[in-house]
């Protein structure tokens, strides 16, 4: 072999080292970031009208990189931010793209997200970004601006997809009109798909990126996406933005996985509505019909487009604050657990309550308070987690009723439940022992008992979430008991 096929196998080697699977991401735990709305590097905390949008309000990668510690004392050791490409003006959210050759300089910069990067993977955090290959920024048929696809040819003809489109399922019209007006590239040009391709790997290789969240996947073709994935090489999760469980089911043989669409409109409506708990074995049947593979799923809590948890628009107005936020906690605690890898949008552990967008792209500048409520609350459920190694196993059912759903991961074991009746219930399913003590990770000092005849007795008061781990692993992180109760 020559010294240049070594260097190149060396080369190709490590590649793959760096690249991370789908497999490897299951001990992950992501949050996500509007990079314009987090933190400014500067430290500065300027006002960001929530009405006057879109505009930058100056959130970077600096600010990010600054405030890792925030981060990773939550327990999360995954970010996904916003897209990277330079964008049309005032386009923070950075899904407007007007030339892909460059990094957007109101983030910081090609330098910056290097920064950035290096920073997260100096503590062991990976990076996804966000990655847009539907279209490009502008809204006109005057292509002379986008970089590089600035030609006609590079893009569909003109046409809007409807409301009908989406409603019944029109994909030629979805693959092949203006999502929202924007210049919908023609992926089968192959200057276009060659481009988008290679372009996806270069930001891989060049920064190192440890994964990507693929916006907007049903408006192009799947044959595509399977194309645009491998070139990618790590771990791909696509937005369906869909309730159908087999509609989403279908982009993942493409894709790899998907944001859980179907997690997220069932449990968010068992828990808002506090139907019954049956409705998650319900849930589960339907992803089983689908023979799919739940573990490299990513459920999601909220995220940039749609209104939060929190807001009057999911809760229609009704119910009160505290009510709405022990019904955020039981959710919370189901999708950070379950199987999956799970994503918390910002401003969630703050308790933010924006209603849809622009609304729920609020700054987190003023509120970077690690002793909140949730904050702490959010710390729990991922130390419990991290003990127990629970993202690297399967989910068992424990128990399921109308008032309760119960399940096991290795040795971590939630109940929650959608009523604020008191629920009590014999657990004989379980993955402890006789004589073995656990305790709940939200009163790890407190709540704690041993079990007997092979059961225990789970009890639910006011619509709290439980998570029952060994005490014999607590004891061993005797640190983070003293932060828990400090
Ligand atoms: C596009 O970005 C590249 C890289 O930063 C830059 O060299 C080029 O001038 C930009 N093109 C335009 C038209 O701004
Ligand atoms: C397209 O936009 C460019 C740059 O804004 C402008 O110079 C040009 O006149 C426009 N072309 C047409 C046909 O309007
Ligand atoms: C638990 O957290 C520690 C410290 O961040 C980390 O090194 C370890 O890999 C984590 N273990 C799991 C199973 O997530
Ligand atoms: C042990 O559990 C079984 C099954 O739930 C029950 O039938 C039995 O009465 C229990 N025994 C004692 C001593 O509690």
């Amino acid at each position: 072999m020559s010294k240049l096929q070594f260097v190149l196998i060396a080369a190709l080697l490590l590649v793959a080292v760096s690249a991370k699977t789908a497999q490897e991401w299951k001990t992950r735990n992501i949050y996500q970031i509007i990079t314009d709305r987090f933190a400014l590097g500067d430290g500065s905390k300027p006002y960001c009208d929530l009405n006057k949008q879109p505009y930058y309000c100056g959130g970077n990668f600096k600010g990010i990189e600054n405030n890792l510690d925030y981060i990773q004392g939550m327990g999360f050791n995954a970010i996904w931010i916003s897209p990277v490409p330079d964008n049309y003006p005032n386009q923070f959210h950075g899904y407007a793209a007007k030339n892909m050759t460059e990094i957007n300089s109101h983030f910081g910069g090609a330098d910056g997200l290097k920064s950035l990067i290096d920073a997260c993977h100096k503590r062991d955090i990976w990076v996804m970004i966000d990655v847009v290959a539907n279209h490009m920024g502008n809204t006109d048929q005057n292509y002379s601006e986008n970089i590089p696809f600035n030609s006609p040819d590079h893009y569909h003809s003109y046409c809007i997809i409807s409301d009908s489109d989406f409603a019944t399922k029109n994909m030629y019209n979805i693959q092949h009109c203006r999502l929202a007006g924007l210049a919908d590239l023609n992926q089968e040009n192959s200057y276009v798909s060659n481009y988008l391709v290679n372009w996806i790997k270069d930001l891989v290789q060049t920064y190192n990126v440890d994964g990507i969240r693929i916006d907007t996947v049903p408006e192009v073709h799947p044959d595509f996406w399977k194309q645009y994935t491998t070139s990618a090489g790590v771990f791909a999760t696509g937005e369906v933005f869909d309730g159908d469980f087999g509609y989403v089911a279908s982009y993942i043989p493409s894709v790899g996985s998907v944001l859980n669409y179907p997690w997220y409109f069932n449990m968010r409506d068992i828990f808002v509505n506090q139907k019954d708990m049956w409705g998650v074995r319900t849930y589960y049947q339907n992803w089983a019909n689908q023979h799919a593979d739940l573990s490299i799923l990513t459920p999601f809590v909220d995220n940039h487009d749609n209104p939060r948890f929190l807001s009057d628009q999911v809760f229609n107005n009704g119910k009160d604050r505290n009510t709405r936020i022990q019904l955020l906690k039981g959710y919370t605690t189901f999708t950070l657990t379950s199987i999956g890898i799970p994503i918390l949008y910002y401003g969630t552990e703050q308790y933010f309550s924006g209603n849809t967008d622009p609304y729920d792209r609020e700054p987190l500048w003023n509120s970077l308070n690690t002793n909140s409520d949730m904050y702490k609350y959010v710390q729990s459920i991922l130390y419990a987690k991290n003990i127990t190694n629970a993202g690297l196993q399967g989910q068992t059912e424990a128990y399921c009723d109308q008032d309760l759903y119960a399940f096991f991961r290795g040795k971590l074991f939630v109940g929650v439940t959608s009523k604020f009746n008191q629920v009590t219930r014999q657990i004989v399913t379980h993955p402890f022992s006789n004589g073995e003590v656990i305790c709940n990770i939200f009163y790890p000092t407190q709540d704690c008992l041993t079990i007997t005849n092979n059961s225990f007795n789970l009890v639910l008061i006011g619509g709290e979430a439980k998570i029952f781990v060994p005490k014999s692993l607590l004891q061993k992180s005797s640190q983070f008991l003293r932060s828990a109760s400090s």
